[in-house]
């Protein structure tokens, strides 16, 4: 069934939005990077999800990221910040996908509500669903509202059968300045995430065992 979803959406992507991802990120200089990588200090999850209409877990009223962000959180002590575009994407799934996808066409930027001081923080996970091999383009709006200067950034990402699809390149190089996990971000499957929330907890708290985190509260 994975297999099947990844084709559609590989399928799909050319057709739709002229564009392409890799299936699966290089795991080339992860070693290099992750010894450089602070993971200590304060923490914060920062993520967009979509609730609504859900082409693979129906109607859904809290999000597949949301669910896998308060894991995070949980498990780190981290806080946490909802990014949430000012113009909500339609609960609709088409509706949505259209929106989405003239939105990656141009680039968009589409503004999003409220803030929050990552200048405060010293680790910062950033989660998203998978859209085509990109964030959500009201991620990239909250990146480059921030100075991500000595940061140290983790993404993980829900999705449908494409994984990370070479997303966390995209965050490492929005986050100009940042020191940004790339190869080794989580990408959990959005219905593991809505309808298996134990085994999701346990790949979430495997991963960040993985990182050296350790519950700070
Ligand atoms: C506009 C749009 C594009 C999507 N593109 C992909 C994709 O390319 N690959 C994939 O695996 N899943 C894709 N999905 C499925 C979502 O990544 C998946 O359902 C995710 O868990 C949704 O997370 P959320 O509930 O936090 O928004 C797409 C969903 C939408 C709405």
């Amino acid at each position: 069934m994975k297999k099947i979803l990844a084709l559609i959406f590989s399928a799909l992507i050319p057709v739709l939005c002229n564009t392409a991802y890799a299936s699966n990120t290089s795991e080339e200089g992860i070693k290099t990077e992750e010894k450089t990588m602070n993971m200590d200090g304060k923490k914060l999850v920062v993520f967009f999800s979509h609730t609504g209409e859900n082409y693979n877990v129906g109607y859904i009223e809290k999000g597949n990221t949301h669910i896998v962000a308060d894991m995070i959180a949980d498990a780190t002590g981290a806080d946490i910040f909802e990014i949430v575009p000012e113009k909500g994407y339609p609960k609709s799934y088409n509706e949505c996908i259209e929106i989405a996808k003239k939105e990656l066409q141009a680039n968009a930027r589409p503004a999003v509500k409220g803030d929050v001081k990552i200048e405060d923080y010293d680790v910062i996970f950033i989660g998203y669903p998978q859209w085509w091999g990109e964030p959500p383009m009201c991620v990239y709006t909250f990146i480059e509202k921030h100075d991500w200067n000595g940061k140290t950034v983790i993404p993980f990402v829900t999705h449908e059968g494409s994984g990370m699809g070479g997303t966390d390149r995209k965050i490492a190089a929005e986050c100009k300045g940042a020191n940004t996990l790339t190869g080794k971000g989580l990408a959990i499957q959005g219905k593991v995430a809505q309808e298996n929330q134990a085994s999701a907890k346990k790949s979430v708290e495997k991963w960040l065992e993985g990182l050296g985190m350790k519950k700070d509260k």
